[in-house]
């Protein structure tokens, strides 16, 4: 029996302190349940509402695309630095550190390869595996205008049904086939009818013309795919547009891993996402990160 002779008399009930009623800071999300939620807040970071998830999913229908070819050599030692990895089961049981505690978005659809029609994917993970990992949330493509694209919206409601009954968010993911038109009005349309379908975030391309219109008729919050490499600089100008336009972070893949210095723009990404940093001092930033790595380098082979 517990011994009672110290035990405190007196109670605090702070009468005159009302309750703590804080809004969930991600923007679509305040009805969501608690673990739904919680694992939203993994992925965004609540302190600026966003995120950098390293995207690297590409083998999927890619193989070992170019950055990729070793993801334990090239891809493990970025982790520390995303908010989430976004990827597929394969690689996360053979090759990601389950201790690295990184937020996982699970990439939960797939079938075709690059010498097939894209848009015909199937759900290619049970939500009983997911949990298994313990994703934060799953992705699927959506190919809205693709030959499958009732078939592409049905793999997104039905990931939506047995995510809401687990708590685990959907990321839908706009696919732009080669035969579609990547704008405003396209993108428009594809991020609305992922939202309207149940996703509770949307990942989509940035464009130049009209992307805060994509992300303010959104309801959901809203993440920029990196799209095909370009210069570090202007990489960096892209997620600074974006997050300035209304998108809650960047899932970046090609223009990270792809980068001359991966590790160095990783780090420059999260200071335009997280710190609203302007694209030339983010470049500068990769820059002197860049510098000192060689100088290191250079000490130590001396
Ligand atoms: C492609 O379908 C995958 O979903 C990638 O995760 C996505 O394209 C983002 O990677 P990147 O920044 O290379 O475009």
């Amino acid at each position: 029996m517990a011994d009672l002779d110290n035990t405190r008399e007196t109670k605090e009930f702070y009468l005159k302190i009302p309750a703590r009623k804080e809004a969930f800071f991600l923007k679509g999300s305040g009805a969501l349940d608690w673990g739904m939620q919680d694992r939203l807040a993994r992925i965004f970071q609540p302190q600026s509402g966003r995120t950098v998830m390293l995207a690297i999913d590409h083998g999927y229908f890619q193989g070992p695309t170019s950055g990729l070819e070793r993801v334990d050599v090239n891809i493990v030692p970025l982790a520390p630095y995303a908010d989430a990895l976004m990827l597929t089961r394969g690689i996360l049981r053979s090759t990601i550190p389950a201790a690295s505690g990184k937020p996982i978005v699970l990439r939960a659809s797939g079938g075709p390869s690059i010498l097939k029609e894209l848009s015909n994917e199937q759900i290619a993970v049970d939500i009983e595996d997911a949990i298994r990992l313990n994703a934060s949330a799953m992705a699927v493509q959506v190919f809205i205008g693709g030959e499958y694209e009732t078939q592409s919206v049905h793999n997104l409601t039905r990931l939506v049904d047995v995510g809401n009954r687990y708590g685990i968010p959907v990321l839908g993911v706009t696919a732009v086939g080669k035969e579609l038109t990547r704008d405003a009005r396209y993108l428009r349309l594809a991020c609305r009818i992922c939202a309207e379908l149940g996703a509770h975030f949307v990942k989509t391309y940035y464009v130049e013309d009209g992307f805060e219109t994509v992300t303010a008729s959104c309801p959901v919050p809203v993440v920029m795919a990196g799209g095909k490499k370009i210069g570090e600089k202007d990489a960096l100008r892209l997620a600074y547009r974006a997050v300035t336009e209304g998108a809650s972070g960047v899932d970046m893949g090609r223009n990270i891993f792809q980068s001359e210095a991966p590790w160095a723009m990783i780090q420059a990404v999260r200071k335009v996402v997280h710190e609203s940093m302007e694209p030339d001092q983010a470049y500068d930033f990769y820059q002197t990160l860049q510098h000192e790595r060689r100088e290191a380098l250079a000490h130590s082979e001396a």
